[in-house]
């Protein structure tokens, strides 16, 4: 816990958000912030990898700073979800202090699992000054992950890995960008046979430039992502920088040849980046991207975001909208389990930090900031609200509200000061009018500065 002491304690997303409130009836914009995609709002995070382990599907991002005017991007993070709609925040899970031959552009990377361990596949700029890709392992999916070779598994000057275990269990290693390349690894994954091999990027694979983007021979950008699904493979990719947009091929093998198979998301949404992952979920498959739809959000601020899809029958996948709702929610919250803090679906001017509890809490929490909850199953009726806080001011108190920031109150939480940011202590409230299946709105009041932090809740009924 470090309590607010970041020189943008006042943060640049509280206080887009709070213009953006004002602004709201004036530009017809409010859906911004009542929608639950980008489905991360605490910081700024881009090229999603989707990952499902042991029931839950995990998406590791990088990270842009805040207020960026380039690329400034020193980790990245983790999250995960069952149901879809409501994100836990898991943090940093390596940074480019994890491998000491790297100096700059922690871009995207991907997360696989095997031999009962998580490989994390990083493209970064080695002190070289060319761009390479490093492997980090760790025995939890969730890291920290360790450099797991000490130098980069490949050095080419280009970047943005996929990783795929194909049948057999020969998996392979794709990245690039101008060109595209792949490397068969072996067993271990953190070492490769056969030497660095390029896929020949034809128009019949990739797709024809789109005229007025930069000078390439076919639509191919960068960031490829691997998958085989019904005995298809498909290589997704960003085409025709700048913008990009989404387009894909699909193959007989995992080496090709590829058959260029169209646009799968048209330039939009405020980045002129983007970068697919694709993921089969709960019998549903899910397309991510990034955007730079948050307040103060642009190309090098930019935010993830996931849309659900159906297959054709064929095999090819339908051209997708970005949309603010996202998708349907899975499965409702439970709340009379114990929920941390930092599982949402919507956060309104609250950070997040590590806890001297373990795992993650809200911090930076102020005078009208909220959390929303989406699809909380109170069934016949909660009595009672516990929540995990610390506060080393005077406190304030948590709202529950039901439907909306400025809906149905259904409980009041008193917080007071704990002695300290990670003094933490329970405090239990009446609750009264919470039944059915709701979103519940965590609403934050109290004087000026942060109030209080916030690690986990529960009702009781
Ligand atoms: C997915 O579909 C299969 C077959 O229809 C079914 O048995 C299974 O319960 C479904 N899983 C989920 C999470 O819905
Ligand atoms: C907590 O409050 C005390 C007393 O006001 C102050 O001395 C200390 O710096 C505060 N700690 C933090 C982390 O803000
Ligand atoms: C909460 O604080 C208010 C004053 O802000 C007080 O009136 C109320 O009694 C407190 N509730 C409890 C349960 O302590």
């Amino acid at each position: 816990m470090t309590g607010f002491n970041a020189p943008w304690a006042l943060s640049r997303l509280s206080v887009a958000l709070q213009v953006l409130l004002l602004l709201s009836p004036l530009f017809n914009i409010f859906q911004v912030v009542k929608a639950d995609n980008p489905f991360v709002q605490t910081i700024y995070t881009a090229d999603p990898a989707p990952v499902e382990y042991n029931g839950r599907l995990y998406v590791f991002t990088s990270h842009d700073e805040d207020g960026s005017r380039d690329f400034v991007m020193k980790d990245w993070r983790a999250y995960s979800t069952i149901d879809m709609a409501n994100w836990q925040d898991h943090g940093s899970v390596a940074s480019l202090q994890t491998f000491s031959w790297a100096n700059a552009n922690a871009w995207a990377g991907q997360v696989i699992p095997r031999n009962g361990k998580f490989y994390f596949y990083v493209p970064v700029r080695a002190n070289s000054g060319r761009m390479a890709v490093g492997v980090g392992v760790a025995d939890n999916i969730l890291g920290p992950y360790r450099d797991a070779i000490g130098r980069p598994l490949v050095e080419n000057n280009e970047f943005d890995p996929t990783v795929y275990i194909d049948d057999g269990g020969q998996a392979y290693m794709f990245w690039g960008n101008p060109n595209l390349w792949y490397v068969r690894l072996n067993q271990d994954m953190i070492s490769y046979s056969g030497g660095i091999n390029q896929v020949s990027v034809t128009t019949a694979g990739f797709g024809a430039r789109r005229s007025g983007t930069n000078s390439r021979p076919t639509a191919y950008e960068e960031g490829p992502w691997v998958y085989k699904r019904n005995g298809l493979y498909y290589m997704i990719y960003a085409a025709n920088c700048c913008s990009e947009d989404i387009r894909y091929a699909t193959g007989p093998s995992i080496t090709g040849p590829w058959t260029y198979r169209g646009l799968i998301m048209a330039t939009e949404g405020a980045s002129f980046t983007n970068h697919p992952g694709i993921i089969d979920y709960k019998n549903n498959s899910y397309f991510f991207y990034h955007n730079g739809a948050l307040p103060g959000g642009s190309g090098y601020t930019r935010s993830v975001a996931v849309e659900r899809f159906v297959y054709n029958a064929d095999g090819t996948i339908p051209q997708l909208r970005m949309t603010t709702a996202g998708p349907p929610q899975i499965e409702p919250v439970n709340p009379y389990v114990q929920q941390e803090a930092e599982m949402m679906a919507w956060a309104s001017g609250v950070e997040t930090e590590v806890c001297s509890e373990g795992g993650m809490a809200v911090s930076y929490i102020d005078n009208g900031d909220y959390i929303k909850v989406k699809g909380v199953a109170f069934g016949d009726g909660a009595k009672s609200f516990t929540a995990r806080v610390a506060s080393n001011t005077t406190g304030g108190k948590i709202e529950l509200r039901l439907g909306s920031a400025t809906g149905t109150l259904v409980g009041t939480c008193n917080v007071s000061g704990t002695g300290g940011w990670s003094t933490w202590a329970t405090v239990t409230c009446g609750v009264s009018g919470a039944t059915g299946t709701q979103d519940l709105f965590l609403r934050f009041t109290g004087g000026s500065g942060s109030l209080f932090n916030f690690n986990w809740w529960r009702f009781d009924q």
